[in-house]
């Protein structure tokens, strides 16, 4: 959770050319977004101030607004195309509602004072920044007493046949696919905060494509393109090199129908940041009675 794999400024470009096709591609986004919400189940905040870092083209932000109608929702983004997106893509505003918020911002520096959200939350983002361990500091800086982070992202398992075939070319070409975390080092990172009650949880999707070429076509046009990664082998995704890892992933990774199959992990976290931390004058004693 600690490496600095990522060009910030780079993947804010990426994302930025790819706030026009993002949509198109993120069914697997969406469907994430959906399972981070359901977390929210059993718990009973009614929070007024809500935060969504990384919102893309909003559809996370639209769920928070839909769940919590009557809170002040802000989304940030550090690409400028995908805010646009998101604020034209906002229902109309009930009388009622309160005003949502929009801003250009980097997740490792929230422009908010301390304490300012009741709710931080992140569908799928902390994968491409730099310093994941910065990013969770910020969020619980700018979480008020009583409050909850939530998010998601992606974990080690994810794009690992890709990652493999690439392996299969050259170790180097590897690391076109970035290092996810486990669930474990999450953990861990959440564990390193002054937070409560830390829970994480993990799903497995796979997909299928027809074949290698359309899997990195459906990363391209969701902005997760490698030019991000630091130290990035040359020749990147050169004619030979795509010749190589669709033959080697199609002979590894085929299913049934001869379409291939990805892997994707996506890693679920919550925890709060208690009212006040108990201490031991508050603990009722419990009085025990002889027996009868
Ligand atoms: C995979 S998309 C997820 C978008 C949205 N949360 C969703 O569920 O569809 C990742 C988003 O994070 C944004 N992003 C990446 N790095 C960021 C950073 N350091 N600070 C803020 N946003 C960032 C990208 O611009 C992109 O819109």
């Amino acid at each position: 959770m600690s490496e600095q794999h990522i060009n910030t400024r780079r993947v804010g470009r990426a994302f930025s050319r790819s706030a026009a096709t993002y949509d198109q591609h993120a069914v697997l986004q969406r469907e994430a977004a959906d399972r981070l919400l359901a977390h929210l189940e059993f718990t009973k905040i009614k929070p007024q101030r809500v935060l969504d870092i990384g919102c893309g083209t909003g559809y996370f932000t639209r769920l928070l607004r839909q769940h919590f109608s009557r809170a002040h929702v802000t989304a940030v983004d550090i690409a400028p195309p995908m805010l646009a997106v998101a604020r034209r893509e906002q229902p109309r505003r009930m009388p009622w509602a309160a005003k949502n918020a929009f801003a250009a911002a980097d997740a490792c520096a929230l422009p908010f004072a301390d304490a300012s959200f009741d709710i931080v939350a992140s569908n799928l983002v902390m994968q491409w920044v730099g310093e994941p361990q910065q990013m969770l500091a910020e969020m619980r800086r700018v979480l008020a007493p009583g409050g909850l982070l939530l998010f998601s992202t992606f974990g080690r398992r994810t794009l690992n046949e890709l990652r493999q075939s690439l392996a299969d070319f050259s170790h180097e070409h590897a690391g076109l696919v970035l290092p996810f975390p486990d669930v474990t080092s999450l953990g861990d990172a959440l564990m390193k905060l002054p937070v409560e009650l830390p829970v994480t949880d993990s799903d497995l999707f796979t997909l299928t494509y027809a074949d290698a070429m359309a899997l990195i076509r459906e990363l391209k046009g969701l902005g997760a393109s490698s030019s991000a990664i630091r130290n990035r082998p040359s020749g990147l995704y050169g004619r030979r090199l795509l010749k190589h890892v669709s033959k080697v992933y199609a002979a590894r990774h085929s299913a049934a129908d001869g379409r291939i199959s990805a892997t994707f992990e996506v890693l679920y976290a919550q925890a709060w940041y208690a009212e006040a931390p108990r201490t031991f004058d508050q603990v009722i004693p419990i009085e025990v009675s002889g027996g009868a």
